[in-house]
């Protein structure tokens, strides 16, 4: 079997090669690594297999079974066509498709039911797959009406060259410095006064769930800490869930880690969630403001399960569907 990896040599690519080794796809894959011509000739692996990263164009381009994109969305709306027309199933970490009807946009313990035969599949926003987890749990207990999400983004969500940003007290990459600094805003601003990073989080969360009418309001800041994702969030639900109930619904979920002790001031923090593949739940509370509301707070690693781990795992399921129907050898 064989699968390309565009966009190797970021931050998600990189990562997303740390977890096909961790997983040991080495065992039974071999690769093709892609970037831009800068990076054309480094040396990648997974695991037992290295390749020669190549500059993605119509030359280097070869058929594989699986392509996963993480390369932005002008590189995906070039290429990832072309990779399906030889033959791949492509999952893709840009926005370049995650709001076509005929797209499913996925979260495997979600909606991994939406893929169907689309040979193109979008990898969420990390934020939305941060906060689908929970969200998804709940609504399988009581209705969500309305959810208001505040994010504090690390810089790791913009890349590599951010990253250089927070090290130099530049602002090649953010818009500000972010040293000593919050910037609330994360991509462009749309007409609504919105940034695109809101209106992703406010669409994608409705797709995944197949909510067209959950009211959702987010605000999406860029904070100076390099790795992991957080989020405040209140839930306004259709009838009261106690925290006793909640606690025990999130502990029951996949994926989801209960972080809540007040006593032991154990709450979902970065330095943490760095060491885990788990969205972590806490500071877990009832909003006396608003009927049937809730406080919670959240923590990923964006890079991980925001990006490269949610990719990796729609690849392993499609595996194992293909090779239950006999389609690979594994
Ligand atoms: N970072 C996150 O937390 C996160 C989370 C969810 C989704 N995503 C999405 O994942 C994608 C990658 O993000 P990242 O943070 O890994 O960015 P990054 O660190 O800046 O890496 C970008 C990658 O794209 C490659 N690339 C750039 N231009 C290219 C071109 N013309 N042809 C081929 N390859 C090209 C780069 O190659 P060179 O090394 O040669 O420049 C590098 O491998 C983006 O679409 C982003 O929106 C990121």
């Amino acid at each position: 079997m064989k699968i390309a990896i565009v966009g190797a040599t970021g931050l998600v690519g990189r990562e997303i090669l740390k977890i096909l080794e961790e997983k040991q796809f080495d065992k039974f894959c071999d690769f093709n690594f892609y970037a831009s011509s800068r990076s054309e000739g480094k040396i990648l692996n997974v695991g037992s297999k290295f390749a020669r990263v190549m500059a993605l164009d119509n030359n280097s381009i070869e058929p594989a079974d699986y392509a996963i994109f993480s390369a932005g969305s002008i590189v995906s709306k070039t290429w990832a066509k072309k990779f399906v027309k030889l033959g791949a199933t492509v999952v893709d970490n840009s926005s370049a498709f995650r709001r076509f009807k005929n797209i499913p946009l996925v979260v495997p313990e979600i909606n991994m039911d939406d893929v169907g035969c689309s040979k193109i599949i979008a990898n969420p926003n990390c934020s939305t797959i941060a906060l689908a987890l929970p969200l998804f749990a709940i609504a399988k207990h009581v209705k969500i009406k309305r959810v208001v999400v505040s994010t504090y983004q690390a810089v790791s969500g913009a890349g590599k060259k951010a990253l250089d940003d927070l090290e130099n007290s530049t602002s090649n990459k953010l818009p500000h410095k972010i040293t000593d600094n919050l910037i609330p805003q994360i991509d462009k601003f749309l007409a609504n006064g919105n940034t695109f990073e809101e209106d992703k989080m406010i669409f994608e969360l409705k797709k995944i769930l197949h909510e067209p009418n959950l009211q959702v309001s987010a605000t999406c800041v860029r904070v100076p800490i390099s790795n992991c994702h957080s989020e405040s969030v209140n839930i306004e639900l259709s009838k009261p869930l106690s925290n006793k109930k909640l606690r025990e619904i999130l502990s029951c979920e996949r994926g989801i880690c209960l972080t809540d002790n007040t006593e032991t001031q154990l709450y979902p923090m970065p330095s943490i969630a760095n060491n885990t593949d788990d969205i972590l739940v806490g500071r877990i509370r009832q909003d006396k403001s608003c009927k049937n509301t809730i406080n919670l707070f959240l923590c990923m690693n964006n890079l991980r399960k925001g990006a490269a781990l949610n990719a990796v795992q729609i690849v392993e399921r499609l595996i194992s569907k293909q090779s239950l129907v006999g389609g690979h050898n594994m």
